[in-house]
């Protein structure tokens, strides 16, 4: 983690090929493309990330809207594009890039993760609770990521509020271990 982290670069399609876990953030609109891309170089059990939420901030003068961009969520839509047998997790649709681009910082919030894969689901807790501060809480099934991906718009417009980029979640009265 942070300046201790091993970093090297390789193509998408080579990144995918050597992952056990692969993390998806880019816009929406880029999503379809960027799974037809790589999904020749998946493998049975493998996990996917969606980080990706559909919506996008328009922003002009005093009017800054966020737009939904599609009434389903990112992840299953994600799911629906990969090949069978590969593991579609939803997690960190909630947290501010702002948030985890800091290492010096704690990340002050909770991070929902769901999925239909429960063994899938508890290796990405593992990555939530690498990062100091964060804490990773058991969403249910996959079709819970269009609840939480719509929080996203939510913490969006908290932002712009509130003059912040780092608008988060806690969900309080859950005990985790
Ligand atoms: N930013 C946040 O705080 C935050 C929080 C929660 C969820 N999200 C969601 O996470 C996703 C990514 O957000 P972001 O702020 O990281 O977006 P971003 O900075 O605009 O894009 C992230 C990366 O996606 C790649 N990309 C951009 N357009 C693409 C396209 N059409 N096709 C393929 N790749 C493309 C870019 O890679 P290259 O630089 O290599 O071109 C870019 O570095 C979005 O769905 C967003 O709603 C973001």
């Amino acid at each position: 983690m942070g300046g201790q982290a091993d970093v090297s670069g390789l193509t998408n399609l080579d990144a995918v090929s050597k992952a056990d876990v692969v993390v998806v953030t880019v816009p929406f609109s880029g999503l379809a493309e960027t799974l037809r891309t790589i999904k020749p170089s998946f493998r049975q059990g493998q996990i996917v990330v969606n980080v990706t939420v559909p919506l996008e901030t328009s922003v002009g003068g005093k009017a800054t809207r966020t737009l939904s961009l599609w009434t389903g969520s990112a992840g299953e839509f994600a799911a629906t594009l990969l090949p069978r047998g590969v593991k579609v997790v939803s997690a960190f649709n909630n947290v501010s890039a702002e948030v985890l681009g800091d290492s010096s910082k704690r990340v002050d919030c909770d991070i929902l993760v769901c999925g239909d894969d429960e063994d899938a689901k508890r290796i990405v807790f593992g990555m939530v609770q690498a990062l100091p501060g964060a804490r990773a809480i058991d969403a249910g099934r996959l079709d819970n990521s269009r609840t939480i991906e719509q929080i996203t718009a939510l913490l969006v417009s908290l932002n712009i509020r509130y003059g912040t980029k780092s608008a988060g979640i806690r969900i309080t009265g859950i005990a985790t271990g």
